[in-house]
């Protein structure tokens, strides 16, 4: 049986650090579908679609992913796609709480999904997406931070906001 793995997140904007487990986790499932999700505790700098789209351009190598965007609760979305996985990526010891606390919500919502983890880099433990957003709005220098499509459509953002 073909296995399918979600990999939710903001994404506003994706980042190297992002790509990384992407990349990890194409070669851990059949297919691995990056789901852009929304956070209410988090002010968007790019639209769903924008932030889809961003992904899209940054993911052609990858045969076996594909970009989607989903509303309402993570598990229920999950089981609806089929999937057998949720993968999270895990930097230093700050994304435990939090992730340990959606895990768990997610396996109460739905049993039969597994949330698994993976480290990212080393060298890109430090980034988020929070701080390529705030450098972005600033006016600093981001490029190395995030794949290449995704500049072009922040700075594209920048510009008509
Ligand atoms: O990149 P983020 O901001 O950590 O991603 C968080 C996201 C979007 C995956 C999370 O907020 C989410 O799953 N939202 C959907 C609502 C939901 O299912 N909430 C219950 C689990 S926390």
């Amino acid at each position: 049986m073909s296995k399918l793995a979600i990999y939710p997140g903001s994404f506003d904007p994706l980042t190297l650090g992002h790509m990384d487990v992407i990349e990890r986790a194409a070669r851990l499932f059949d297919r691995v579908v990056v789901s852009v999700g929304v956070n209410s505790s988090k002010k968007p700098l790019l639209t769903p679609e924008q932030r889809a789209q961003a992904i899209r351009a940054s993911v052609t190598g990858l045969k076996n992913v594909e970009v989607d965007t989903f509303q309402g609760l993570l598990a229920k979305y999950a089981e609806g796609m089929g999937a057998s996985a949720i993968v999270r990526g895990l930097r230093a010891t700050a994304d435990f709480e939090y992730e340990f606390q959606m895990a768990t919500v997610n396996r109460k919502l739905s049993s039969s999904i597994e949330t698994v983890f993976l480290m990212t880099k080393w060298e890109h433990s430090y980034l988020s997406s929070t701080i390529v957003k705030e450098i972005a709005v600033l006016g600093g220098d981001y490029s190395s931070l995030v794949p290449e499509p995704v500049a072009r459509i922040i700075e594209k953002a920048l510009e008509t906001a």
